[in-house]
């Protein structure tokens, strides 16, 4: 029997609907390196969704997203602040520091956000020539606990930046689930956020494969076509990337995928507050569920679902929702769970 997926929105196949994009553009050849009409297009339609002020890079996947946007945005003796669990520091191997050559700078996640408060001490040693200088801040919206900032909360923060001279990074590898949730559009949020570069996620709402890097700042963008290059993130068939952009910002692809996953954790969260030995840890807002459960109990689950153990000391599992989990499912999982507590 398939194990059913809680494990992550990265384990869910591709939507119907994108995977139809990619063989309607199979046909006939295509101008490669993104210089074809489909990757025009796509990028057209980027700048419906975030203004005209938005230009677009696609590339392969959100470690290459991010560790490009950090490169174009700073110097190898600059640094970039990030929480302590921002997946820059905690899952892209080094990569962002290695590649850019810049140090994270680290404050104390808040319900996974990173806090003004937090923040300022890594100003102290602002012009020091024996100190990193942070030159960005780095903000996951939704975060990596699920949780997703305010528009108030993203203010405070891009002010906070911008008038320190700090650019705004945004890895928005989820970016359509804090839409979904905050019941807005893109461009309010990167309005909100003052964001100078986006990390636009794709293969966690239904693609395959590809992000988008999206500037702000079309200074900071004139280079990127070169770091693209350099950091291997240029795909010479960028037209497969480019149709399935394209098929997720049609007719609101990504919002109803962004809602399905959004609505499929509330629902999750829902019938697991009602069982006595399991604790939610943070607030469910986007596709992810933190929760609290006997060892025991995690194991025999394991058997048929997947699930990520996230802090083996506390006995706390991620569960995450896509935009083809079904309810079915989570009523599958919910009466297993309440079977193997009663036996
Ligand atoms: C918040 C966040 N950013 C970036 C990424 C990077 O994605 P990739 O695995 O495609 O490099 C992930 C992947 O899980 C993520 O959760």
């Amino acid at each position: 029997m398939k194990k059913i997926n809680f494990a992550s929105d990265n384990y869910a196949g591709i939507h119907p609907e994108v995977l139809q994009a990619i063989i309607a553009v199979n046909d006939g050849p295509a101008i490669a390196y993104g210089n074809d009409e489909y990757t025009h297009a796509a990028t057209e339609q980027l700048k419906k969704q975030f203004g005209n002020n938005a230009e677009a890079f696609f590339v392969f996947n959100g470690t290459g997203a991010n560790v490009t946007a950090i490169c174009a945005l700073t110097k190898p003796y600059e640094a970039v602040i990030c929480t302590d669990k921002a997946h820059i520091q905690v899952d892209e191997c080094g990569a962002p520091e290695k590649l850019s050559g810049c140090k994270l700078l680290l404050v104390p996640a808040v319900q996974g956000k990173i806090t003004v408060e937090n923040s300022v001490k890594h100003l102290q040693r602002v012009g020091d020539q024996h100190a990193v200088q942070p030159r960005v801040i780095s903000l996951s919206q939704s975060t990596e606990y699920g949780t997703v900032y305010t528009l108030e909360e993203l203010r405070e923060l891009a002010h906070f930046a911008h008038s320190h001279g700090l650019y705004v990074h945004m890895d928005g590898a989820r970016l359509a689930n804090a839409a979904a949730h905050l019941q807005t559009d893109l461009k309010t949020i990167t309005e909100a956020a003052n964001v100078d570069v986006l990390s636009f996620g794709g293969t966690k709402n239904g693609l395959m494969i590809g992000e988008a890097v999206v500037f702000f700042n079309s200074a900071l963008a004139q280079s990127f076509l070169f770091i693209r290059k350099q950091h291997m993130q240029l795909a010479s068939k960028m037209r497969f990337i480019a149709a399935q952009f394209q098929a997720l910002l049609a007719n609101n692809l990504w919002l109803n995928n962004a809602r399905h996953a959004n609505a499929m954790a509330q629902l999750l969260a829902q019938e697991l507050g009602k069982i006595k030995s399991i604790r939610i840890t943070h607030p469910v807002e986007a596709n992810a569920i933190f929760a609290i459960m006997p060892k025991t109990l995690i194991e025999k689950l394991q058997e048929r679902y997947y699930f990520y153990v996230w802090d083996e000391s506390l006995s706390e599992v991620r569960l995450m929702t896509s935009f083809n989990t079904s309810e079915e499912e989570i009523h599958c999982f919910v009466r297993d769970i309440k079977t193997a507590l009663t036996s």
